[in-house]
């Protein structure tokens, strides 16, 4: 499949100041990329200025949430090379959401062409510290205008770019959600789709004002098994043992999840994915058992947990951060970022497009 680079992308692209404050998702790189989807097939890919999207207003996405999303990242990586980590895992993903949406998958090929193609002519836009990259956000959505409840016939593919830092930097206390639910039984749990991220927004919206960062939800079908945060994977070590929830069609199956369980295992860290009830849980930190908690995300990469609220009580973790994390956090950003070997064949090199 061929790209077509329009020269006004170019033009964008040669007139960008990098701002010296990059935060999260805030600062848009000034090229997207844009393919359509209609009477069955998909156009040639293009990449255009970032702007925005002419949309009709009974477009199906902005009525019936017809939409699905991922995000990976970009890493400067030597001399003019860009690192995308693991990108094959998102594009299968992206397809397993579109599919429970019922939007075509976008293709392997179209996913793949697309994020290298935007992280190659981005490569200069790369922040360089540790811990920062270029968020590439991949989306896909029912573009049809159309108000019955049916799956469109017309679809957008984008991928827009950030330089960015991490999504969260420091401790994080967490909130035990015990009254809403994220996802349903049999629901979008493990899609990557806007409506989970939705309908966490109520539980996340009062916690700064109560001394927490972040929800912690609990399965939609029992209410008393851990799932996850609203984008995190959960993490808890006991005994120094590496615990984290299995997967149980609620619960998002992280990129960064299968990486910190690749490593753990790897520097001979115990690790089980199983049922993890919160009760148990918060006894074995009150009892010093489970002596850390972390959360991990690609956005995120790493972030330790120094509390669970439950109600009125406060739990916290004797180590945050505690050891675990930071040696699965060095060992990840170590690859990430070129300073180890790429024992697991994570990351796919993209040599800067020169313009
Ligand atoms: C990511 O880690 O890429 C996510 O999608 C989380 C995001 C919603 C902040």
């Amino acid at each position: 499949m061929s790209i077509k680079i329009q020269p006004e992308a170019i033009v964008a692209l040669r007139g960008f100041e990098m701002p010296e404050r990059l935060g999260f998702g805030t600062v848009m790189a000034p090229v997207m990329f844009r393919a359509r989807y209609q009477d069955g097939r998909w156009s040639d890919g293009e990449l255009i200025p970032y702007g925005p999207l002419a949309l009709d207003p009974a477009a199906k996405v902005l009525h019936y949430a017809q939409s699905c999303f991922e995000g990976l990242k970009a890493y400067r990586n030597g001399n003019n090379g860009v690192g995308l980590f693991r990108p094959e895992r998102n594009a299968a993903r992206m397809a397993h959401s579109a599919r429970r949406l019922c939007m075509p998958p976008v293709p392997e090929g179209l996913f793949m062409d697309a994020v290298r193609s935007v992280a190659s002519h981005c490569a200069n836009l790369i922040p360089g510290s540790s811990g920062e990259s270029l968020y590439l956000r991949p989306f896909l959505m029912g573009t049809q205008p159309d108000l019955s409840v049916t799956a469109s016939r017309a679809y957008e593919f984008y991928v827009i770019a950030s330089p960015s830092e991490a999504y969260h930097a420091g401790n994080m206390r967490l909130w035990v959600e015990r009254e809403d639910s994220r996802a349903a039984v049999g629901g979008t749990g493990d899609a990557k789709v806007g409506g989970n991220y939705a309908a966490s927004l109520q539980s996340i919206a009062g916690l700064k004002e109560r001394g927490y960062d972040q929800s912690l939800w609990l399965n939609p079908g029992n209410r008393h098994t851990i799932d996850e945060l609203s984008g995190m994977n959960f993490f808890a070590v006991m005994d120094g043992a590496l615990h984290t929830p299995a997967l149980n069609g609620s619960i998002l199956e992280g990129v960064t999840r299968d990486s910190m369980l690749t490593l753990a295992r790897d520097q001979g860290i115990e690790v089980h994915e199983r049922e993890i009830d919160i009760d148990d849980l918060l006894a074995l930190v009150a009892s010093g058992t489970c002596s850390e908690a972390f959360a991990c995300g690609t956005a995120a990469i790493v972030s330790p947990i120094s509390e669970l609220g439950d109600g009125d009580r406060r739990y916290r973790l004797s180590q945050a951060p505690g050891p675990v994390a930071d040696k699965l956090r060095r060992a990840l950003l170590d690859i990430q970022e070129g300073r180890a070997e790429d024992r697991f064949g994570w990351m796919q090199m993209v040599p800067a497009a020169s313009f």
